[in-house]
C-alpha cells in the first residue's frame, strides 16, 4: 500500500485515484474472504480501508463511485453474488387444484374482458417444470446477464453460471435489440441420479430433489463447479423487450425457438377449459415417462393484446394459472403434537412424525392447523375425515404440494394404540403462561401475552427481518433469537440501536462468540443500509394480522406515504370516510381492514411502532409510471352501466394511471364516470359539483380511444 496522505489534503484528482483503488483493494478483499474463504486482509486492515472510502466521499461527495464500496454492504457479499433489480418483475402464477378451477379462469377472463361464453378464445397449454427461473438478457443479441427470481424485483446475477449451461445461447442471431428471454433451470432425473452417486462416493451430502440440485448447482460462487453439473433450461417467456416477438404466445414460443432456445414439445393451443383440461390429462399421462420433474401445466391467454389488458394483480398475471397435479402422499407415525405461538399469538399443533419420504423430501414434521382440525371437523364445524380425530401414537397420512408445508391428511383408525387419548389443547401459552383464548369467530386459540409473550416477540422480529420484509443481511433468526435472548432487542426499533449499543464499550458484539470486527461492522452497515426502506415492506414487516406482502402493497401503492397511511390507519372507524376509503381498496376487506384499526387502536403497538418509524427514512410507494397522466392522484368513481368495457377493466387502467377508484361519491371524489342508467350516484356528483363524463369522454380523456 502506498503512503497514505491525510484525507483532508488530498486534492480532487487525488481522491477520485484513491476511490478507484480502495474499490478495487475492498472488492478484492471481499472476493478473497467470501469466494475462497481464505481473508487476505486482516479484519482491522478492511475497516481502516473502508473508513478511509468513507471519509473521502464525506469531504468530495461528487466523486463517489457507482460501484462505491459504501454501498455494497448488505448487497452482495453474504451470499456472494451482486443483486439485480429485474426491468419488468418476475412474477409467479395463481393455481388452479382441480377441474372447476379451470372453468372459473375462463370464466375470469371472459367477464374480466367482457368475451361471451360462445365466443372463441385460445390459451396455450405446458408443462410446469419444477426447477428454478432464470431472466436472460440479451443486448444486441449478445447474452450480457442471467439473474434468478429472488423476491421477484431484485435477483442475484449469475451470468457467469448461467454461461456454463448447454441450452443458454451465448449469441442469439436476427433477435430484438434488448430480449430477456425467461424460463426454467432444471435437471433431468438420470443427471440427478449420477450426480447424487458422485455427491455420495465423494462424501457429500446427496440433494433431496432435482429441482434442489439445479438450485444448488446454479447457486454456485465458482462457476467451474456449475459447469461441472448438467442443467438444462426451458425457455417459457420474457421480460423487457425493444420489439414484440410475435402477437401470439403460442407465436412468441416459436420465435424463442428459432432463436435456439429450448422450448417443451409439450405446448399446444387449446380453444377453451375443455380442451385444457383435455391436453392436462394427456400430460399428466406421460409425466413419469419425462425424465424431469413437472408439477402441473401453465394456461396463457394466446393473445398478446389480451394478455395486455388483463395484466396484473399484485404478485400474479390475470391471464395465466397453473393447473397443479394432485399432491403426493405417504403414510407414517404421529409421535407427538407441539404447540408453537406465532407471531400473532396462534397457537399451532405441529405433528412431529417418525421421518418418511414424501415426493423426493423427508418429512419429519407437518401442520395440524388448529385445534378443530385435530378434532376432525371444518372452520364451519362440518365434519371432516369422517369426523375421525388424530391422536399422538396413530398413523396419519401426509402429503405435501410445491413448496408448502406438509399437512397431515388422513388417519387410519385400524392402527390406533389402545392407549390413545384425544388431544387436548392448552389453555395456557406454553411460552408465556398467559391465557390462551379461542374468540367466537376465530379459528385458532391464541396467547394473551401480546408483547410480554417471549414467543410472540421473537417470531415478530424474524417476520420483521424476513426476505420480503427487511430482509437484512447476517440478520437471520438464529441472530434474532441470540439476540432476543441476551436482551439486546425486544422490540423492532431496537435493531437500529445496535451500533450504537454494542458497536463499542464494555459489551460489543465483535466480542461475541462467533462475531468479529467485520462481522460486526458487516452487520451494522446492512442494518443501516436499511433505514432507507419502501413503504410496502415496512407495513408488510409490522406483521399485522391479514396482512400479507401483496396487501402491504396495495395499501402502499394507495397511501403513498407513512404519514399518509399512518393517519388513515389511526382515523379510519365505523365507516367514515377514511374507512370507506380503506376498505375501497381492491384486496382489501373488511377483516384485514378491522385488523390494522385494531393495531392502530392499541398504545402499545402504536408507540412500538412510533420508535421503529423514528429509525427509518421511509420512501413513498414507487406509483406506478403515471407521468403525464390526468388523472394520476385523482378520485374517480364509476356508476352506471360501461358498454366499452366491464367494470373490472375500467378499475384496473384507472388505477395502472395512479387514479383511485372509489365505490362511492364524496366531497373527496374528483371526477364521475357515468354510463347509461346512473342513478344516485350521479345526482350526488352533480349536487355537489363534481365533474362528469361520459364513457366516451372518460377514453378520450386516458387517452385511449
Ligand atoms: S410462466 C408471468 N410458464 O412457475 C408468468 N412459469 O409458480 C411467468 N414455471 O416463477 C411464469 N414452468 O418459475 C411459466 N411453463 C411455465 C413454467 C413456469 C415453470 C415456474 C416459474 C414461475 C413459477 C410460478
Amino acid at each position: 500500500m502506498t503512503a497514505e496522505i491525510a484525507t483532508t489534503d488530498l486534492t480532487p484528482d487525488e481522491a477520485r485515484a484513491e476511490l478507484a483503488r480502495l474499490a478495487q483493494a475492498l472488492a478484492e478483499a471481499n472476493a478473497a474472504y467470501h469466494t475462497d474463504d481464505a481473508p487476505e486482509m486482516s479484519d482491522a486492515d478492511y475497516d481502516t480501508l473502508k473508513r478511509r472510502n468513507a471519509a473521502i466521499e464525506a469531504r468530495f461527495p461528487e466523486l463517489k463511485r457507482s460501484d462505491s464500496p459504501s454501498d455494497q454492504v448488505g448487497a452482495a457479499p453474504a451470499d456472494g453474488f451482486s443483486k439485480v433489480t429485474h426491468a419488468v418483475a418476475m412474477l409467479s402464477l395463481a393455481n388452479a387444484f382441480d377441474d372447476s378451477d379451470v372453468t372459473e379462469f375462463d370464466a375470469r377472463i371472459r367477464k374480466y374482458l367482457g368475451v361471451p361464453l360462445d365466443a372463441p378464445l385460445d390459451y396455450t397449454a405446458e408443462p410446469k417444470i419444477d426447477g428454478l427461473s432464470l431472466s436472460l438478457r440479451y443486448e444486441a443479441g449478445h447474452l450480457v446477464q442471467a439473474a434468478t427470481r429472488g423476491d421477484g424485483s431484485v435477483g442475484e446475477n449469475v451470468t457467469a453460471n448461467a454461461r456454463t449451461i448447454e441450452d443458454i445461447p451465448h449469441i442469439l442471431d436476427d433477435a430484438p435489440e434488448i430480449l430477456e428471454v425467461r424460463g426454467e433451470v432444471y435437471m433431468s432425473h438420470a443427471d440427478f441420479e449420477a450426480l447424487n452417486l458422485r455427491q455420495t462416493e465423494s462424501g457429500q451430502k446427496p440433494f433431496a430433489n432435482p429441482r434442489n440440485a439445479a438450485a444448488g448447482s446454479l447457486r454456485q460462487l465458482d462457476a467451474d463447479i456449475t459447469r461441472a453439473r448438467p442443467l438444462r433450461f426451458f425457455a417459457y417467456a420474457w421480460g423487457a423487450l425493444s420489439e414484440s416477438l410475435a402477437d401470439t404466445q403460442f407465436g412468441a414460443i416459436e420465435r424463442l425457438k428459432a432463436l435456439e432456445f429450448q422450448t417443451n414439445p409439450l405446448t399446444a393451443l387449446c380453444d377453451g377449459p375443455d380442451a385444457l383440461v383435455a391436453h392436462y390429462r394427456e400430460i399428466e399421462q406421460q409425466r413419469a415417462d419425462l425424465g424431469y420433474d413437472i408439477d402441473g401445466v401453465v394456461y396463457k391467454v394466446n393473445d398478446l393484446s389480451l394478455q395486455k389488458r388483463l395484466g396484473f394483480r399484485s404478485t400474479t398475471p390475470r391471464w395465466a394459472i397453473a393447473h397443479k397435479f394432485p399432491a403426493e402422499l405417504a403414510w407414517t407415525r404421529l409421535e407427538a403434537i407441539d404447540i408453537q405461538v406465532g407471531r400473532t399469538g396462534a397457537l399451532s399443533p405441529v405433528a412431529r412424525l417418525t421421518p418418511v419420504t414424501v415426493g423426493g423430501v423427508v418429512v419429519s414434521n407437518a401442520t395440524l392447523h388448529n385445534e378443530d382440525y385435530i378434532a376432525g371437523r371444518d372452520n364451519k364445524g362440518e365434519e371432516i375425515r369422517g369426523g375421525k380425530d388424530v391422536r399422538v401414537g396413530d398413523w396419519v397420512q401426509v402429503y405435501r404440494a410445491g413448496d408448502v408445508i406438509p399437512k397431515v391428511a388422513d388417519v387410519d383408525l385400524s392402527r390406533r394404540p389402545d392407549d390413545a387419548v384425544p388431544f387436548e389443547m392448552p389453555d395456557r401459552c406454553p411460552e408465556c403462561g398467559s391465557a390462551a383464548v379461542r374468540e367466537p369467530g376465530d379459528a385458532v386459540r391464541r396467547c394473551t401475552g401480546g408483547l410480554i409473550c417471549p414467543a410472540q416477540a421473537v417470531e415478530k422480529m424474524k417476520h420483521f427481518v424476513g426476505r420480503s420484509a427487511f430482509d437484512i443481511d447476517g440478520l437471520g433468526s438464529k441472530q434474532v433469537e441470540q439476540f432476543y435472548a441476551d436482551g439486546w432487542i425486544k422490540e423492532p426499533a431496537d435493531i437500529f440501536e445496535l451500533r450504537a449499543r454494542y458497536g463499542h464499550g464494555m459489551q460489543q458484539l465483535k466480542n461475541r462468540e462467533g462475531w468479529g470486527e467485520k462481522s460486526a461492522t458487516n452487520l451494522f452497515d446492512a442494518i443501516d443500509a436499511r433505514r432507507e426502506i419502501g413503504l410496502g415492506r415496512v407495513i408488510f414487516a409490522l406483521g399485522i394480522r391479514h396482512v400479507g406482502e401483496a396487501a402491504a402493497n396495495l395499501l402502499a401503492n394507495h397511501y403513498g406515504t407513512w404519514d399518509q397511511f399512518d393517519q388513515a390507519m389511526r382515523t379510519a372507524r365505523d365507516g367514515n370516510d377514511a374507512w370507506q376509503d380503506l376498505v375501497g381498496i381492491d384486496g382489501v376487506g373488511a377483516v384485514m381492514a378491522q385488523s390494522l384499526v385494531t393495531t392502530f387502536g392499541q398504545d402499545a403497538e402504536t408507540a412500538s411502532i412510533e420508535r421503529l418509524v423514528a429509525q427509518l427514512d421511509i420512501q413513498a410507494a414507487a406509483r406506478p409510471d403515471t407521468d403525464g397522466s390526468p388523472v394520476a392522484g385523482k378520485v374517480v368513481v364509476f356508476t352506471g352501466t360501461l358498454e366499452k368495457m366491464t367494470r373490472a377493466e375500467a378499475k384496473a387502467r384507472a388505477e395502472a394511471l395512479g387514479a383511485k377508484v372509489s365505490g362511492s361519491v364524496s366531497a373527496k371524489t374528483d371526477l364521475l364516470v357515468a354510463g347509461p342508467g346512473a342513478g344516485s350516484k350521479a345526482k350526488k356528483a352533480a349536487d355537489l359539483g363534481i365533474e362528469t363524463l361520459d364513457e366516451d369522454g372518460w377514453l378520450d380523456l386516458i387517452g385511449a380511444t
